[in-house]
């Protein structure tokens, strides 16, 4: 296609983006009729051509193996982008999106669907007159990465003339340590770690990025980021829902996996990470690896004081009954899969010497929300005491990145009267209010991001390496553990009360 936008009049997003030129591309998806595909790849283009930021010419390839020909593969895309575009779809720029999207029908390990793939390519760059780059974004099961990435190096479509050719790769990369590695040197076999974006949408969202803005932009906060002002910090990502229809990948999965080892930790890095000298995706990921080294990981005898896993039983979630994990379709009646995980960790650095961090995740929890509560240390001495002073507690910086995204920080204050009673009362800034907007997608920020080749917001090799390695230790040893009862929550509920008995005296979980 050749880029259509809408109105500018109708764009209230434009004065915000980055207008930096990209280079005429073609994505192709693997995978393009597959969850992912419709419910956020698709939608997530449409947005981006909606603000007029894909590249003048623009292709688009869709590639799996339902049969079917290019038109089925529009109406298709046209339904999901109706139904999950955050904006009601303009029907010239939707016309103009869907106008020469093709599809490709074909098993990933056939030779033949990368001939035609060839074919598409070389219609394509001479249609432009010119070599368009090209992503190749595996949005598949895991299991055919490497086949993919296989073929694409066999067939020479590993890299272009004249032009720039990448791989987006589709978490979960690997299922533990070793399969990691494994895939990084499949990967790393066919294409140059320059050339490879592998995605954790949670960089992409506005808030997590905003914890750089927040840490590095802000001379009030970095002063006291640090153990002689922290207590400790709990990172929160809590769902409400079930697993929905989704037992098969779930239950290999499990939260640890599903949310721990990508969103939550990349969250701890960028928290806990020293300034990078740069915005830029080398210095930045530096710095998240150094830190991410500095977790030591348990042995697989420490992980039972330092870890708690759990799963929902049945119960009500928003005055809905819903029936326990081990109840539900396509589950074992006695998995042992968690849908709760909670750990505390340590990064043994000079930054963070004796700061426990304490992360939690859940599928049907009390309430969706996803958020950094940092403790500072309570005041040396309370000279208010004498004069009746009751309710100071230490201050909390609370960050919330979604669903209401804002920061809070909590004060004490006198309430108003003759005595010195003290109360916490909150200091508050919410997106919504101060930027009338609404943020952008993850993945219209990350789609974007590799077409420009930019891959400060992706993992690289050594990072995702150092991520499995934190949780490895606790994923070998719950494995190792057949016996033991695993704790149930009822579904709606704050978690299991076994993940207090990680806590140190005096601290607490936040309520959800
Ligand atoms: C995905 C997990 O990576 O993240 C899901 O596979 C989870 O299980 C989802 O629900 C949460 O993402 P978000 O953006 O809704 O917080």
């Amino acid at each position: 296609m050749t880029a259509v936008a809408a109105p500018a009049h109708e764009n209230p997003l434009i004065e915000g983006l980055e207008r930096l030129p990209v280079h005429p591309t073609v994505l192709v998806i693997f995978g393009g009729t597959g969850d992912l595909a419709h419910r956020k790849l698709l939608p997530a283009l449409y947005n981006l051509a909606h603000e007029g930021a894909l590249p003048e010419r623009f292709e688009l390839i869709g590639i799996a193996r339902r049969e079917q020909d290019h038109s089925d593969f529009r109406a298709v895309a046209r339904e999901s982008i109706e139904r999950f575009s955050r904006r009601k779809p303009n029907k010239d720029v939707l016309e103009g999106l869907l106008a020469d999207m093709r599809y490709l029908p074909g098993r990933f390990d056939d030779d033949r669907v990368y001939a035609r793939l060839k074919r598409t390519l070389a219609e394509f760059d001479d249609k432009a007159g010119q070599p368009l780059n090209r992503i190749f974004y595996l949005s598949t099961a895991p299991e055919f990465f490497p086949v993919i990435a296989g073929e694409l190096g066999r067939t020479g479509l590993n890299q272009a003339e004249r032009a720039e050719t990448r791989i987006v790769i589709e978490k979960p990369f690997g299922y533990d340590l070793a399969s990691a590695r494994q895939l990084n040197a499949q990967v790393l076999e066919e294409f140059d770690e320059s050339q490879v974006f592998r995605i954790d949408h949670y960089l992409g969202k506005e808030t997590v990025q905003n914890l750089l803005a927040f840490r590095f932009a802000n001379a009030l906060f970095e002063p006291v980021w640090n153990r002689n002002f922290i207590d400790y910090i709990q990172i929160t990502a809590a769902e409400d829902i079930g697993i929905g229809g989704r037992a098969g990948y779930y239950e290999r999965a499990g939260a640890l996996r599903d949310l721990v080892q990508n969103h939550m930790m990349q969250l701890l890095a960028l928290l806990t990470m020293e300034p990078p000298t740069a915005f830029e995706a080398n210095r930045l990921r530096d710095e998240k690896l150094k830190v991410l080294e500095a977790i030591v990981p348990p042995s697989t005898d420490e992980v039972a004081e330092m870890a708690v896993r759990a799963q929902y039983a049945a119960g009500v979630v928003g005055g809905v009954r819903v029936s326990g994990y081990r109840e539900e379709d396509g589950v074992a009646p006695d998995s042992r899969t968690e849908t709760y995980a909670a750990l505390r960790l340590h990064v043994s650095n000079w930054r963070w010497a004796g700061v426990p961090f304490y992360l939690r995740t859940g599928k049907a929890l009390a309430r969706k929300v996803t958020e950094i509560v940092v403790t500072l240390k309570p005041v040396p001495h309370l000279a208010l005491r004498s004069t009746g002073s009751v309710g100071v507690q230490a201050n909390q910086i609370i960050l919330t990145l979604q669903p209401d995204e804002g920061a809070t920080i909590q004060l004490g204050a006198k309430i108003p009267g003759t005595g010195m009673r003290i109360r916490p009362v909150n200091m508050e800034f919410r997106y919504g209010t101060s930027f009338l907007s609404e943020s952008p997608e993850a993945y219209e920020r990350l789609i974007l991001d590799a077409m420009r080749g930019d891959a400060t917001l992706f993992t690289r090799n050594d990072e995702i390496e150092a991520l499995w390695g934190i949780i490895d230790p606790i994923l070998t040893a719950w494995r190792e553990d057949t016996s033991s009862p695993i704790p149930q929550y009822p579904a709606g509920t704050e978690g299991p009360d076994e993940a207090k008995s990680l806590l140190a005296p005096r601290h607490r979980w936040n309520r959800l």
